[in-house]
């Protein structure tokens, strides 16, 4: 029900997009662009400007200054095109919780003015996708987290844009739910459909984006392929717990040689070093097991938001200067009444 762009067209555009709420500025100069059928992934920590980001480039919220376009159509000038080709899933959500999943899609079909028929299958099409269709006729209320997601997102897709929106889709959800959810974001890319796509975790970004832009106080402050904001971090860590505090000392000498840059928590009973990848792991491993050392765990960790916002900035993402933290329960309320 919406034209497309020219295929050589960007989907999503922003350039130089700024918004003050009074004397203070919560999205300085954003510009990015994506091309059709590919995934932006928007990475910062709370308070740093996403969904600030996303509310103007959904029409919900007026830019200060700067312009941005939606399957070519600009948010400003044209904001009920803009509509028309995308859909938003917001960070709080949206369905109905006295309404049963099938009547949530069926009410959003009425509302966009699509052909009873054509709603009704597009409903039923949904449910099916979204591994839905048992839940269909219970309220709402009654749905997981993970559900509740799912029928978020299926709501978003009702009359099927070409462009979505999605504000932090799986905080809060657990490590199964999140998956199914990437799962089904997959197949969407899959069908030709452009995401942006809000979140906290880098490795969500590295699942699901093809670049991502990192945010902090309102401004770009990296952008890349996940890899490459993943290289800037440094490489993963090898991580150890020796089982015996009395072994730590034992395991440096196991170590000695087979790693460089060892870091050693005595109280932790854990030696961290940079590591070369996977294939290192199962050597050492056989070494600790051959001087008779036990382990409670020995893996990869792998760089989070955390390690690349330390790079990138100094200091934590979490740190309490780092974001103002009324910034969620604000930008809830005001999405509840969107
Ligand atoms: N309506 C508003 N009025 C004043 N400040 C706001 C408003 N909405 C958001 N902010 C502030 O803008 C900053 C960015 O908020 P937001 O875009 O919600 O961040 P994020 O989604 O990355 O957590 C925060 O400091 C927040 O408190
Ligand atoms: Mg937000």
């Amino acid at each position: 029900m919406s034209t497309p762009p020219p295929s050589d067209a960007p989907a999503i555009e922003a350039e130089h997009l700024v918004k003050k709420f009074g004397d203070f500025t919560a999205v300085d100069d954003i510009s990015f662009s994506v091309p059709p059928g590919t995934v932006l992934g928007l990475l910062g920590p709370n308070g740093s400007g996403k969904t600030t980001t996303i509310r103007m480039m959904t029409t919900l919220s007026p830019p200060t200054s700067g312009t941005a376009r939606v399957a070519g159509h600009d948010v400003t000038a044209a904001p009920a095109a803009v509509r028309k080709a995308m859909g938003l899933t917001a960070q709080a959500a949206t369905v109905d919780e006295l309404l049963t999943g099938r009547e949530n899609l069926r009410l959003i079909g009425d509302l966009y003015g699509l052909p009873k028929k054509r709603v009704k299958s597009r409903a039923d099409e949904l449910l099916e996708k979204f591994s839905l269709s048992d839940a269909a006729t219970r309220v709402a209320k009654s749905y997981s987290g993970g559900m509740r997601r799912r029928l978020d997102l299926a709501a978003s897709l009702v009359a099927a844009p070409p462009v979505l929106f999605l504000d932090e889709p799986t905080t809060g959800l657990d490590p199964r739910s999140r998956n199914e959810l990437w799962d089904v974001l997959r197949d969407l890319v899959r069908d030709g459909t452009t995401l942006l796509l809000t979140t906290q975790y880098l490795d969500e970004a590295d699942q699901l984006a093809d670049r991502v832009i990192v945010i902090d106080h309102g401004s770009v402050i990296a952008e890349g392929t996940p890899l490459q904001l993943k290289d800037r971090s440094g490489a993963a860590s090898l991580v150890i717990t020796v089982s015996r505090p009395n072994d730590v000392d034992e395991a440096v000498r196991v170590l000695d040689g087979r790693i460089g840059e060892l870091h050693v928590d005595r109280d932790a009973r854990r030696l961290t070093a940079p590591s070369e990848g996977v294939s290192a792991l199962a050597g050492i491993a056989a070494a600790f097991t051959e001087a008779g050392i036990e382990l409670d765990d020995i893996g990869l960790q792998r760089p989070s938001l955390d390690d690349v916002f330390l790079s990138l900035t100094g200091r934590r993402a979490e740190d309490p200067e780092s974001a103002r933290d009324t910034a969620g329960a604000d930008t809830i309320e005001q999405e509840n009444r969107v």
